[in-house]
């Protein structure tokens, strides 16, 4: 079996096991449009959603439309709380996350974390876009393991690709993908917090880049701690 045929398998058996009670987190990353191509492909039936922090690029944007007109999939947008981030915008200010790591954990908390347990309310099962060479921390992930952080089965379908294996498949079936991505842009996030990186810097240099090299960038959607 080869890594895409694996793939759906892994897809069929949670829309399977876990019917409505599944839901797919897609940022429109590349991992995530393939995702979400195959999904389509294989008529697989599965709820997806995705976080619009309010401060995502408009590229992000622009894709994200692209998707959400299918008629065959499913996409629901969760926002922030209002209330929430006028609370946090009037004590720490609309650029509070370049301060401290505390407040970009704050800031990541009001606009990812709560609007995704809000999505995942009522979930038994989850998918991510993750892939296990994107970071250190993500070499012990398992294709499906229990998430600690929502209580809840995780799947990642994606666990034994490669980026090369991403690109080769988006080409292929001419999937539409973030704009950002031939500007070197390998990972993205919000605007503020994710910028271009530079021939032979990490893939993941550009998220939360001001945070000092060896430090820890816990972003919160995925229990372990993401190393640069
Ligand atoms: S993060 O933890 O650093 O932000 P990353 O951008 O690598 O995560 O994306 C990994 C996976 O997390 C994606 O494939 C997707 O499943 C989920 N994810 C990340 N950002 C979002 C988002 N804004 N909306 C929905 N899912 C997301
Ligand atoms: Fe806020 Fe940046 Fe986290 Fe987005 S990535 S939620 S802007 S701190």
């Amino acid at each position: 079996m080869d890594k895409l045929e694996q793939t759906v398998v892994w897809l069929k058996q949670a829309a399977k096991e876990y019917k409505n009670e599944v839901v797919f987190a897609s940022s429109f990353g590349a991992e995530d449009v393939v995702l979400l191509d195959i999904l389509e492909k294989n008529n697989i039936a599965m709820r997806v959603i995705s976080l619009d922090t309010g401060r995502l690029p408009q590229e992000t944007y622009d894709v994200m439309d692209k998707w959400r007109k299918k008629p065959r999939l499913n996409i629901d947008i969760y926002l922030p709380d209002a209330n929430d981030v006028e609370a946090m915008i009037k004590q720490d200010g609309v650029n509070l996350f370049y301060d401290s790591i505390e407040k970009r954990k704050k800031c990541c908390e009001i606009r990812k974390i709560l609007p995704l347990k809000r999505a995942l309310s009522g979930a038994k099962a989850w998918v991510t876009g993750l892939r296990g060479e994107q970071a250190g921390s993500r070499v012990d992930m398992q294709a499906i393991e229990d998430d600690k952080t929502f209580g809840i089965k995780k799947f990642n379908p994606l666990i034994m690709w490669k980026e090369q294996d991403v690109w080769d498949y988006i080409k292929k079936h001419d999937v539409p993908y973030n704009a950002l991505h031939n500007q070197f842009y390998p990972s993205i996030g919000c605007a503020p917090c994710t910028r271009a990186i530079s021939v032979g810097e990490d893939p993941r240099a550009g998220r939360w880049w001001w945070e000092q090299e060896d430090a820890v960038a816990e972003c919160g959607l995925h229990a372990s701690p993401i190393k640069k």
